[in-house]
Formats: structure tokens, C-alpha cells, sequence
């Protein structure tokens, strides 16, 4: 392993970067950055604009190929896998895009209904449950309408019902709350908190809003009350099994931090403390 880490050794990640590298004409973007992801867990991607956290989140999605290193999920290569192999392979992330990313002469129920058209998932199955992926984000009553008939917040939960349509066992968000006022948001997160407690994903999750990540960090969803409820032991890895939270900073195409919300908050760094404003 040449990634510091704080997860626990000999467990199979769900997701292992090692010593990524990609770029463009004006350079490499990302320069070796590692990192792993067990199952559950939530890896909170904070960094300045245009640091590669777009980049990463497309790299583990195999929507991109890194120019060195290795990019594993759920076990396999992505980096090097075929196309036709990429496809199904594309079947078991979900990816919320930062501009929600809809299409727009299409209906809202479409949208969501996407992938299971692609899958060829037969007509009778679909209707029901496009309505639950819709129901999850208490949107179904907008099924027939357009992207451009919602608000931003709402087209943002129409993107998080058409990641999830197929139960996928990781959804990557990149910056899922920006642009949205505090009380849209917060719904956002609470929708991102439900996933991992109810469906029990792992997340990579990009923002610049690290209190989106303190309230990963800090908070659960409990079925059973159906409340969002305290819970700081998320954020230390060491005492949550099920959904621990942690974060990783990417300055100048590596990895500055990685490790735990206290860790974070309680930093003497300059340049993380940025970050904590
Ligand atoms: N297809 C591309 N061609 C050229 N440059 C790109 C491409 N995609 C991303 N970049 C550049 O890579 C850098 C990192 O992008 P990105 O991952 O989107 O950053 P972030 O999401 O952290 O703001 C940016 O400077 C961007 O301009
Ligand atoms: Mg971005």
C-alpha cells in the first residue's frame, strides 16, 4: 500500500486510486494520488476548483482513464477494461453530476427511467420503480413533468433518483449541494444520508462545503423512526463500522489530508484551516 490510510488492512476496499495519474495539454492534473475506500464508507473530496476532484470522481466511475497507476472498484481494473466491459461495469455506480445533468425534452420519470431502458428492464417493471426511486426523493408527483418545470434543488433529487434506480452499491456526487440555498442543502445531504443508512452505499463525495461533510460526519438516518438522528461517532473510523466518514484534501495534484473529522477540525494547518471557515 502506498497510500496513508486510516482504514483498518486486509479488508477488500471498494475502491483503491494508486499513485493516479492524469492530465491534459497544460499538464497533469492529478500527480499519484491514492486513497481506498471501504465498504460503507463515505470519502468526503474537498479541494479548490480545478484540483481534479471531477477528475477523480469520472476516473472512478470509468468515464475517464488515468495516463498512470491503478483505479480498482469492486475488485476489478478500470483503468484498463474494455469498453463493452466498462458498460456493465458503469451498472454499479451511481453518479450524481454537479449540474444535475437531466435531459431536458425529457420527462422527469424518463430521466429516472434511463437506465433501466438501456438495461432493457421489461416495461411492467419499470413504471413501479421509477415511482420508488421518485418516492425515495419525495418527487413522485413530479413524474411527468420537465427538468426546466423544477427548481435547482428539486432537479438535483430528480439526479439522485436516476442514480439509484438500478440500487447501485456506490454513487459518487460531485459537489451535490452547490449552488443550493442552506435549507435545500440540507435536504440534499439528509437524501445522501438515507442512501448510505437505508440502501447502505459507499460515497465518494466531492464538495466545497465541509459542512456538508461534518454533517455526514455527525449525523444518521434511522429507518425505524424514519429521523435523522446525532451520531458523531461517523466521523471516527475507528468506532463506526457501518458508516464511517472520512476526508481526503487534493492540493497540487496529491493528497494533503487524509483522516477523520476531529483530526480536521482540530488541525494547526494553515492552509487545511481554509477549509474550516
Ligand atoms: N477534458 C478536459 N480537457 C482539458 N482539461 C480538462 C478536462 N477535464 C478537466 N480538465 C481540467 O482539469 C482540471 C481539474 O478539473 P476538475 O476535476 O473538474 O476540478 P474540480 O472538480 O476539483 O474543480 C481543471 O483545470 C480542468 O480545466
Ligand atoms: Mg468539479
Amino acid at each position: 500500500m502506498s497510500s496513508p490510510t486510516t482504514s483498518s488492512p486486509g479488508t477488500n476496499p471498494v475502491i483503491q486510486f494508486q499513485n493516479v495519474r492524469i492530465g491534459f495539454e497544460e499538464g497533469d492534473i492529478l500527480r499519484g494520488v491514492s486513497f481506498r475506500l471501504e465498504e460503507r464508507e463515505t470519502l468526503v473530496l474537498l479541494g479548490e476548483t480545478g484540483v481534479g476532484k471531477t477528475l477523480s470522481l469520472k476516473l472512478a466511475a470509468g468515464l475517464l482513464r488515468p495516463s498512470a497507476g491503478s483505479v480498482q472498484v469492486l475488485g476489478k481494473e478500470v483503468s484498463t477494461m474494455r469498453e463493452k466491459d466498462l458498460l456493465d461495469f458503469r451498472r454499479h455506480v451511481g453518479f450524481v453530476f454537479q449540474e444535475s445533468a437531466l435531459f431536458d425534452s425529457m420527462t422527469v420519470g424518463d430521466n429516472v427511467a434511463y437506465r433501466l431502458l438501456e438495461d432493457r428492464v421489461a416495461d411492467d417493471q419499470i413504471e413501479p420503480r421509477v415511482r420508488e426511486a421518485l418516492r425515495f426523493v419525495e418527487l413522485e408527483h413530479t413524474m411527468d413533468l420537465v427538468p426546466s418545470e423544477l427548481s435547482g434543488g428539486m432537479r438535483r433529487r430528480v439526479s439522485i433518483a436516476r442514480a439509484l434506480i438500478n440500487q447501485p452499491p456506490i454513487v459518487l456526487y460531485d459537489s451535490p449541494t452547490a449552488g443550493l440555498d442552506p435549507v435545500t442543502s440540507q435536504t440534499i445531504i439528509t437524501l445522501i444520508l438515507r442512501l448510505r443508512d437505508v440502501y447502505g452505499v459507499t460515497a465518494l463525495l466531492a464538495t466545497q462545503r465541509l459542512q456538508d461533510g461534518f454533517a455526514l460526519a455527525n449525523f444518521r438516518f434511522d429507518p425505524a423512526t424514519n429521523r435523522v438522528l446525532h451520531s458523531p461517532s461517523n466521523g471516527d473510523t475507528a468506532g463506526a463500522k457501518m458508516a464511517a466518514t472520512r476526508f481526503l484534501v487534493l492540493r497540487d495534484g496529491g493528497v494533503y489530508f487524509e483522516g477523520g473529522q476531529a483530526e480536521l477540525a482540530a488541525t494547526k494547518d494553515d492552509y487545511l484551516k481554509r477549509f474550516l471557515v
